[in-house]
This record gives structure tokens, sequence and C-alpha cells, in this order.
């Protein structure tokens, strides 16, 4: 063999072996204790399950605000519309209730899942659709009032249960965890700033009127009700208004980056209470 080859197949086995170790180094449960105790130990008093509350577990004065708003929340009208679109049967007869384990009472927590048939991530919003066109209907808007109704009223049904994401263990699954990973911790849009930046680096911050949520529970209270919306917004109005404002170009929503983003922003808080749906000043 030439020595030019040997070098070849030499950089070509030191590859192979890079990559056998970064296929390895995936370990999300080690990343999930990390995750945790980053904020554990940068908010010392905070209790663990409050991180579910957003910037309210970090900012003693947003906190008493919303615990007066709370005796009547403003979701509570999105709430009532997404009890009742759940119930109201497709034209086929048929109901959401159909399309989803325990009729789809108290589930929340297993969202986003992976699919093993098709080696994709469903989310809570993507089974909706899926739902709804296995029944003959349209598909509705990711970020709109009737999906922000629809998962307001099945996170309500499973508020105070906590995450419990699986990754199987299917290359697949990891990939697309590490996928979602990747695309929280890279930066991006013209302020070159990551989801990290903001919400790892900075959380209980102040950027203009808002206090920066901790990035660990930050969707254990989607859809989230803000008065700068005048209403609700889905995890996909949420990633898509995040992704503006540092400048950059949103993705289309349930786009498999934000799926697998949202699959492990979900996995890294297992164990924290469902919270939502949540309300914002
Ligand atoms: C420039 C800073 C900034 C960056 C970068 C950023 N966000 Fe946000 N994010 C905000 C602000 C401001 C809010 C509203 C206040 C709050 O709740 O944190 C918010 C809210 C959220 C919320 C709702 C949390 C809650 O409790 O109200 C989620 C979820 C979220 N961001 C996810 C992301 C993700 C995922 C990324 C990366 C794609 C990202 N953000 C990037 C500033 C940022």
């Amino acid at each position: 063999m030439s020595v030019r080859l040997l070098l070849i197949s030499l950089a070509a086995l030191l590859l192979a072996i890079a990559e056998a170790l970064a296929a390895d180094g995936i370990d999300p449960a080690a990343d999930a204790r990390a995750f945790r105790n980053y904020f554990v130990d940068k908010f010392p008093n905070v209790k663990l399950d409050d991180f579910a509350n957003g910037p309210y577990s970090l900012n003693e004065d947003m906190r008493r605000q919303w615990e007066e708003k709370e005796q009547f929340p403003p979701y509570e009208f999105s709430l009532e519309a997404g009890k009742e679109l759940f119930a109201k049967p497709f034209a086929n007869g048929k109901h959401y209730a159909d399309c989803f384990s325990e009729q789809g009472i108290g589930i929340r927590q297993n969202y986003p899942r992976f699919d093993e048939k098709t080696g994709h991530v469903v989310t809570l919003e993507l089974a909706l659709n899926q739902c709804r066109e296995a029944n003959g209907a349209k598909a509705i808007s990711y970020t709109g009032d009737d999906m922000a109704a629809l998962t307001a009223y099945m996170a309500f049904t499973s508020r105070g249960k906590p995450f419990d994401i699986k990754i199987p263990d299917d290359p697949r699954a990891l990939e697309a965890y590490e996928n979602g990973k990747r695309y929280f911790y890279s930066r991006r849009g013209q302020l070159n700033f990551s989801c990290a930046t903001c919400h790892v680096q900075n959380p209980g911050e102040r950027l203009r009127a808002e206090v920066l949520a901790p990035a660990l529970g930050i969707l254990n209270a989607m859809p989230i009700y803000r008065s700068e919306w005048g209403g609700m917004g889905t995890t996909s109005r949420r990633f898509i208004t995040c992704n503006s404002q540092v400048r950059g170009v949103p993705l289309e929503p349930q786009a498999e980056e934000y799926r697998d983003l949202e699959y492990f922003l979900s996995y890294v808080s297992n164990g924290l209470p469902i919270s939502g749906p949540g309300s914002r000043p």
C-alpha cells in the first residue's frame, strides 16, 4: 500500500472513530441533570417546580401581580373555547378524543413524543392536525386561536403532571434530540444570539418591559396568554416570535427543527409540572 493510501485510510479510520465517539457522546440523561443543576445553582432560592412558572419564578413584583390576576385568569375564555372545540365531532362523527390515549385527557406531559413508525418527533400541535386530517378535516393554523385553545384545554387537564418525555433507544430519536439541542445553542439572526443567550445566560434579566424566562421549564406553561398579543400564543407562535426578536428568519411552524427543538427543551424539563395554560402581563 502506498504511503498516500495508508494516510487516507488512516484519516478515514480516525474520522470513523470520532463519529462513533460523538454518537456515543449523546447522553440526554446527563444533559438533563447538568441543565437542571445549572439553574438550581444559579437561583438557589427558587424551588425546582417553580421554574415551570417562567418569569414569575424569578421576579417577586411580577409574581404578586400574577397571583392577583389568577383569580380571573385572562386565558379563561380560550380554555372554554378549547373544551368546546375538543368535544365537537368531526363530519364523520369521530372526535379528537379518538386520536389520543386516555381520550386525550391528562396526556399533555407526554408530548412531544418520538414516533417510531415515521422516525420523527410528533408535538401535540402536530398530533392535533394529524387527527383532523385523518378524519377528513382541514388542518388549522399552528399560530392561530383555535390551536391555542385546544392545546390550552389539553394542558389544563394535565396541570401538575410532570413532563415525561421519552427518548426511545433508537438512533433516530437520539439524532432528533441532538438536532434540537444544536438548534437551541446555535447563534443566529442579525444579533447573533442563540436561544441560550437569552434563556440560559440571562434569565431574570429585563429585555425592554419583559423579564426573560429561564429555559428550564420554559415550555411547561404553553400555550400562553400575552396582553401584548391580546390573546393566546401557541408554542409555534412563540418560537417564531423569538426567532424574529434576534432579527433572524423564522422557520415554518412545526418545521422539523422546531419539533426537535421542542423535544430537546421538553426532555430537559422532565419532572417539572405542566403549568399551562399560562398568562403574562
Ligand atoms: C433576544 C432574546 C431572546 C432570544 C434569543 C430568544 N428569546 Fe425566547 N423570549 C424572549 C422574550 C423577551 C420572551 C418573553 C418574556 C419571557 O417570558 O421570557 C421570550 C419567551 C419565550 C418563551 C415563553 C416563556 C414564558 O414563560 O413566557 C419560550 C418558550 C421561548 N421564549 C423560547 C425561545 C426559544 C426556543 C428560542 C430560540 C429559538 C428563544 N426563545 C430565543 C427573548 C428571547
